[in-house]
C-alpha cells in the first residue's frame, strides 16, 4: 500500500505521524517502551486521539509496516472469527491458554466451559459467599494497625482468600500470598501479566523471553498442594483442567507436565487472583480519594442499608470503568478483509490490519457519562435499561452483549465470545470483601495519586497508597 495516499480517503480519517515511511510505529515504541507512557497517552499527545475525535471515534495510522486502525469509543465493529485470537501476539507466554486460540477451534469452547461453569455462575458464587467473607475477615484481622501499601495488601488480600475457597484453587498447603512473598518465586509470579501485557500493550516484543519462567512455579505450587487439591470439590479449576486434558490429577503427571499445559494453568491460576487484585486496589483507591462515595459505602456496609442496586457494587463497577485491570489500550489483527460501517458508509478494512482499542478512553466516553473523568456512581445508574431490574443492574451490565464499559474484553466483538469468563466471580468477590472491610474497620488512607503510572503496561495508580485498618468494635476479632 502507498504510505504517502490516506489508506480510507474519504471514509476514516488518517493520521500521518511524524515519519513518512513507519508513521508511528518508532515513536510509538520510543513512548511506551523507552518513555514508559501507557499506550492511551500516546495516542493522546501523537494527535491521533484528537484525529479519531473528529471523525467519528476512528482514524487510521501506520504502526511502521501495519497499517492500523485506531478506535475510541466501545462499539462492536467486527466479528471475532474475522480477527486473530486475542493473545496470538503473546502466545508463547500463556502456552495452550483458550485465548491464543481462534474462535472455531473445537478445543475453545470446552477450555472456555471450564472456567465459566464455575466462576460464571451465579448459583455457585452465591453458594461460597459466606466463606468469602468469612476469609475476608481472618486476613483483615491478621494485618498489623500500621499504615500497609494498598497495593501489596489487595494483592495478598485477594490470593489468599482464592487459595482457601473451598473449590476453586484449593492452595490450603502453601497459599498464592505465600508464594507472592517467597524469594525464589515472587518476581516470576507478580510479574508474568505485566510482561505479556508489555507484549500486547506496547508491541514489546522482548518482554516474550521469559516465556518458560512461570513452569518451575507452577510445578512446585500443585505438587505441594497435592493432597489439598486432590480432595477438592470437583468445580477446583485445577482439577477442571486435568480432567480437560483426559489426565488423571497425580504427582507423576505434574512432574511430567507440558510447558504447554503448566503455562495454561499458570495463566489461569494467575488470572484468578492477579486481575481482580489490581480491580480491586482501584476500587479501593477511588472509594477512598471520594468523601461521598466512602460515606455511602459505610451505610451499606453497616448493614443499614437495604437499597437495590448495592452502592459497593455501583462503586466496583464504576472503578472498573476507570481503572480496571487489562491494559489502556490493546489490539487484534484481521485475517481477511472486513467490512464494517462508520458515519453510515461501508468500509472495507484489510487483511492483517492492527485495530487498536484505546479503552481507557472509550471507558470515558463523555456521549455516554456525564462527567467522564470523575468517580460517580450515578453513571453506572444511568445505564440502567428498562429491562434491567435494579437488584441485578450490575450483572446486567456484565452480559456479552453490553458493551458500556469495556474492562473484560480486548475489542468488543459482536456477541462478544471471548468477554471474560471470570468477571461475575471478580466483581462478586470485591463488592464482598470491601464489605468485610467498611463494615468492621474504621479505614484511613493517604498518599495515593489516581493518575496513571509510568513503566508499567497494567494500568497502575501512580501511588497506591497506605491504608490503616482499626477494629470497630472491641471483641470483634474472635470471628477472625
Ligand atoms: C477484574 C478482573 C478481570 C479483568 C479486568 C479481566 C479481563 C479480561 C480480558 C480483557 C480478557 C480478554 C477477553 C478477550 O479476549 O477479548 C479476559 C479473558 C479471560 N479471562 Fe479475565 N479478567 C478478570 C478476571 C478474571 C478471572 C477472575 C479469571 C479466572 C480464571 C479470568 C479468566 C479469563 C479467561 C480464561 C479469559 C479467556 C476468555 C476467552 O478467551 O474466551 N479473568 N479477561
Amino acid at each position: 500500500m502507498n504510505k504517502q495516499c490516506p489508506p480510507f480517503a474519504g471514509l476514516i480519517a488518517h493520521h500521518p505521524g511524524p515519519c513518512p515511511v513507519r508513521g508511528h510505529g518508532d515513536e510509538f515504541h520510543i513512548a511506551t517502551s523507552v518513555q514508559g507512557l501507557p499506550a492511551t497517552e500516546y495516542f493522546k499527545v501523537s494527535g491521533i486521539r484528537h484525529c479519531a475525535e473528529q471523525s467519528g471515534g476512528l482514524c487510521s495510522f501506520w504502526m511502521g509496516e501495519q497499517l492500523a486502525l485506531y478506535q475510541m469509543d466501545n462499539r462492536a465493529l467486527f466479528n471475532d472469527e474475522d480477527l486473530a485470537p486475542s493473545t496470538d501476539a503473546n502466545h508463547e507466554l500463556f502456552g495452550g491458554f483458550l485465548g491464543s486460540l481462534h474462535i472455531s477451534d473445537p478445543l475453545r469452547s470446552q477450555k472456555r466451559r471450564a472456567v465459566e461453569h464455575v466462576l460464571g455462575s451465579q448459583r455457585f458464587i452465591d453458594s461460597i459467599k459466606d466463606d468469602i467473607r468469612r476469609l475476608a475477615a481472618v486476613f483483615l484481622h491478621q494485618c498489623p494497625r500500621t499504615p500497609m501499601c494498598m497495593e501489596k495488601l489487595t494483592l495478598l488480600w485477594v490470593s489468599q482468600v482464592d487459595s482457601y475457597l473451598p473449590g476453586i484453587l484449593d492452595c490450603t498447603i502453601k497459599s498464592l500470598d505465600q508464594y507472592l512473598q517467597d524469594d525464589q518465586f515472587r518476581d516470576v509470579v507478580s510479574g508474568f501479566f505485566e510482561q505479556a501485557s508489555k507484549v500486547i500493550s506496547h508491541d514489546d516484543r522482548l518482554a516474550l523471553k521469559q516465556h518458560e519462567a512461570l513452569k518451575p512455579f507452577i510445578k512446585d505450587l500443585l505438587l505441594t498442594n497435592f493432597d489439598a487439591i486432590e480432595q477438592a470439590p470437583l468445580t477446583n479449576l485445577i482439577l477442571g483442567h486435568f480432567a480437560l486434558w483426559a489426565l488423571p490429577f497425580t504427582r507423576k503427571n505434574i512432574e511430567n507436565l507440558s510447558t504447554e499445559r503448566a503455562l495454561e494453568i499458570g495463566t489461569i491460576i494467575i488470572a484468578t487472583y492477579d486481575t481482580t487484585a489490581l480491580s480491586l486496589l482501584w476500587s479501593l483507591a477511588y472509594i477512598e480519594t471520594s468523601a461521598h462515595v466512602k460515606r455511602e459505602v459505610l451505610l451499606a456496609a453497616s448493614d443499614s442499608c437495604t437499597q437495590a442496586p448495592n452502592v459497593i457494587d455501583l462503586a466496583v463497577m464504576e472503578a472498573l470503568r476507570l481503572g480496571g485491570s487489562n491494559p489502556t489500550a490493546l489490539w487484534r489483527r484481521t485475517l481477511k478483509p472486513c467490512e464494517i460501517e462508520h458515519a453510515g458508509q461501508r468500509v472495507l478494512v484489510p487483511e492483517d490490519t492492527q485495530l487498536w482499542l484505546d479503552r481507557w478512553q472509550a471507558n470515558r466516553d463523555p456521549h455516554i457519562f456525564t462527567q467522564p473523568e470523575a468517580f460517580d456512581v450515578t453513571h453506572i445508574l444511568a445505564l440502567q435499561k428498562k429491562d434491567d431490574t435494579a437488584h441485578a443492574l450490575c450483572t446486567s451490565l456484565l452480559a456479552r452483549n453490553r458493551y458500556d464499559i469495556n474492562s473484560f474484553s480486548m475489542l468488543n466483538t459482536r456477541r462478544n465470545p471471548r468477554k471474560c469468563p471470570g468477571r461475575l466471580f471478580s466483581v462478586n468477590i470485591q463488592g464482598l470483601l470491601l464489605r468485610e472491610l467498611y463494615g468492621r474497620f474504621e479505614v484511613s488512607s493517604e498518599g495515593i495519586d489516581l493518575s496513571l503510572r509510568r513503566h508499567c503496561a497494567m494500568p497502575k495508580p501512580a501511588q497506591p497508597g497506605v491504608l490503616t485498618l482499626r477494629p470497630k468494635h472491641c471483641g470483634d476479632q474472635s470471628d477472625g
